[in-house]
């Protein structure tokens, strides 16, 4: 049932990855396409939204009902090449209407997902049908783009990979799609979503954490493999700072768009929401040995995530792969910052901050303004107008005491300095985390028109009015 269809001009291969609700656990794709075929393909999949149940903690507890794309939490990984192109037909059957959001994906406007921005919601029944090429080859992730507070918190993300043509040397290429949760003690998911509690504060941070929808507990390896782990933050608000005791990650890309291979500084791999990490990491414990991954990235509240489990077989290898791990850049515009247009974003608000003014349910506020953008509000009324092919820097201030995760859609943009010093990377991200009082600045060519969002990714925050409009034309 998941059989390739036939050959589609003007992409020379054709297949179907995520099947209907119920195959959904299926092994899903790319390893029954040949690696060397050169064209793109026109990959097709189906994603239906719909209530389901899983065992996300161990199995003497309860399930747990949650949201889920074809029955499983996270949904189906969807896993193609770049240039391919993806057709993916999104049904829902949920409550209430839904979008989804190709996150990191510079995709044509229309296909964004950003609902009454750039199409209608789906409502519950009817199905909409997402088609883009994909440009960059790395790590992304879907996700429903309304009132997610609550739909990605009840389960709805999943992975998106986009393989290389030229993939880097690794003996496993494994993907951990981080989740968290707010549970009961019956491991049901525990009811008050945007609770003015968690949108004034840092959002809906849960207690309950999961790798690829599990509590986990071990992650088996081998001594001397080398792993490329591709780490996706689908929470709606923990910040994850992901410490490797015993070994020596090295991050290779961020975002989805490669960077310098660096170890991460301070030692811990940090991921904001909706922030994604590959790391290359050399298996270099000895045979038998147990090696704890901790979580630290709140002071006082760090916990052992998962323990690193090496099997008792020989090392694979004495020494670490000599292959080299740096990825080959993706076709990014490289913006001109001697005549970039440059402009100030100034984030206010939130506890001990300045709510004055604002709207009844609001605690944040983008340049003063507390309107959001799309969801709801009809009038686009974009707060910067960019001109298409121009080079932008965007110095943003947060003038909050909390934790922003801000991303903009449609494009990839250079963090060229934090709190006024250059970056050692001038890496390139979708998300920038802004710390307390931080301030970053992005640089960026507008090269893809439209009205595209720009929101902090504590989703809370995106709807007590951290989000705003920008459009390019
Ligand atoms: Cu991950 Cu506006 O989204
Ligand atoms: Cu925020």
């Amino acid at each position: 049932m998941l059989d390739d269809v036939h050959v589609h001009a003007p992409l020379a291969r054709r297949r179907f990855l995520a099947g209907i609700a119920g195959l959904a656990a299926a092994p899903l794709v790319s390893s029954c396409v040949t690696r060397a075929a050169a064209q793109p393909a026109l990959v097709e999949a189906q994603l239906v939204a719909a209530s389901a149940s899983a065992q996300l903690v161990p199995s003497e507890h309860p399930s747990t009902a949650v949201w889920a794309y074809n029955g499983t939490v996270p949904g189906p990984t969807l896993r193609l090449r770049q240039g391919d192109r993806l057709r993916v037909r999104v049904e829902n059957r949920l409550g209430e209407g839904t979008t989804v959001h190709w996150h990191g994906i510079r995709l044509p406007n229309a296909m964004d997902g950003v609902p009454d921005l750039t199409q209608p919601p789906i409502g519950p029944g009817e199905s909409f049908l997402y088609e883009f090429t994909l440009p960059d080859a790395g790590t992304f992730f879907y996700h429903p783009h309304q009132r997610g507070y609550e739909q990605i918190a009840r389960g709805l993300a999943g992975a998106l990979i986009v393989d290389e043509r030229e993939p880097i040397q690794v003996d496993r290429d494994e993907v951990w799609v981080l989740g968290d949760w707010r549970l009961d003690r019956d491991a049901s998911i525990r009811a008050g979503f945007g609770a003015f509690m968690d949108v004034s504060h840092n959002g809906r941070v849960g207690n309950t954490v999961t790798i690829n929808g599990k509590v986990p507990d071990a992650f088996r390896v081998r001594a001397g493999e080398r792993i490329r782990l591709r780490l996706i933050n689908t929470a709606s608000a923990r910040i994850f700072g992901l410490d490797f005791r015993g070994h020596r990650p090295m991050v290779i890309a961020l975002d989805g768009q490669p960077v310098e291979p660096h170890a991460p500084e301070g030692g811990a791999v940090v991921l904001a929401p909706a922030q994604r990490a590959d790391v290359v990491i050399d298996m270099l414990g000895a045979p038998g040995s147990r090696h704890v991954v901790h979580d630290n990235f709140y002071p006082r509240l760090e916990y052992r995530l998962v323990d690193l489990v090496y099997a008792d077989e020989p090392p694979l290898r004495t020494k670490p792969l000599a292959a080299p791990i740096r990825l080959l850049p993706n076709p990014l515009a490289e913006p001109d910052l001697a005549r970039a247009e440059r402009h100030e974003i100034a984030l206010t608000g939130g506890m001990m901050g300045d709510m004055s003014g604002l709207p009844r349910g609001r605690a944040w506020a983008v340049n003063g303004l507390s309107k959001g953008c799309g969801e709801g509000v009809a009038v686009f009324d974009p707060l910067l107008i960019f001109r298409r092919g121009r080079s932008y820097v965007l110095k943003l201030v947060n003038d909050t005491a909390w934790h922003h995760p801000m991303h903009w859609h449609g494009h990839s943009f250079r963090v060229i300095s934090r709190n006024g010093q250059p970056t050692a990377h001038r890496e390139w991200l979708d998300t920038v985390l802004l710390a307390p009082d931080e301030t970053a600045e992005i640089a960026f060519v507008a090269d893809n028109p439209g009205e595209w969002m720009l929101h902090c990714h504590v989703l809370d925050h995106q709807a007590g009015g951290m989000a705003v409009c920008l459009r390019v034309t």
